[in-house]
């Protein structure tokens, strides 16, 4: 089906599940949403990620996209069913995380791993919840790391801060795992900072972000339903809420400078209208 594939983020973070889609995938078109000016969507309440998940579904929608996919943890913890109750018939919402448990789930049965994430998403218990529900015999630990997403996003103009990463990494609970899951989008962009830390003294520690395997998933999905772009459509098209440096600079790092990127209004905690 020759309709694009709508992403969305908060912020940058969701470019390495859009990238990662892009190399699986070639030939279909993607409308990535970073919605910066909300950020951080982990300290954000139910009420307003739920306001501003729907505002975004409907922009996707506006651009015919085929399905949406909420490469953002936070905002599937909290608005995965609503998402797809507004959306209905009109699209297929993904979100990132049943994907991502079932490949950890698969991997690591049996074994002792840790979470990093977003406050939101820790606090939900998600992870923990849904890998109990596969019975794998996983023991989770899971640590929120919020001070990351903001450094994160900003690291394309400003750098990265490996002495916070190190920090974080070092905490108690984070100790004795055999893996590290990125349970954020963001985290994926510091994949290789955060292998570096375990490099030398615990180089048995798997770091697993989920961009690939939420890739994977789509390709699966869209074979399935007979969903696939049959040829090539159109360019890229990024849109953002708030047009930073930093997201400039990431698009084009991730994409090149053929795509086609534009700020957008931000979507507004009073403005959601469920109506679908
Ligand atoms: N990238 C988002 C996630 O996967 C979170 C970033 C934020 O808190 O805005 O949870």
């Amino acid at each position: 089906m020759n309709r694009p594939i709508g992403i969305f983020d908060s912020g940058i973070g969701g470019l390495t599940v859009a990238r990662a889609v892009k190399d699986l995938l070639p030939q279909e078109t993607i409308v990535y949403f970073g919605d910066v000016a909300n950020l951080p969507y982990g300290e954000k309440s139910t009420t307003s990620i739920l306001a501003y998940v729907i505002q975004i579904c409907d922009l996707l929608l506006q651009h015919q996209c085929k399905v949406i996919l909420m490469a953002c943890n936070s905002a599937s913890t909290v608005a995965y069913e609503l998402a797809s109750a507004h959306v209905g018939n009109k699209a297929v919402v993904l979100n990132v995380i049943d994907p991502f448990v079932d490949y950890v789930g698969s991997q690591f049965s049996g074994q002792s791993i840790a979470l990093i994430a977003t406050q939101r998403t820790v606090q939900s218990g998600v992870y923990e919840k849904k890998l109990q529900a596969l019975s794998s015999g996983i023991i989770l630990n899971s640590l929120a790391t919020p001070r990351l997403i903001p450094m994160i996003e900003a690291s394309f103009s400003q750098g990265i801060d490996q002495p916070m990463i190190n920090h974080y990494l070092q905490h108690a609970a984070l100790q004795e795992i055999s893996a590290l899951v990125l349970g954020c989008t963001h985290y994926a962009i510091i994949k290789k900072e955060i292998q570096a830390f375990y490099a030398d003294s615990k180089p048995q520690v798997a770091v697993v972000d989920a961009s690939e395997i939420i890739a994977r998933y789509v390709n699966r999905f869209l074979t399935h339903h007979q969903l696939l772009c049959t040829s090539r459509q159109a360019k890229d098209y990024f849109m953002t809420s708030a047009m930073t440096a930093s997201f400039e600079g990431a698009v084009y790092a991730f994409f090149g400078r053929e795509v086609k990127l534009t700020r957008m209004a931000a979507p507004r905690e009073d403005a959601a209208s469920l109506g679908g």
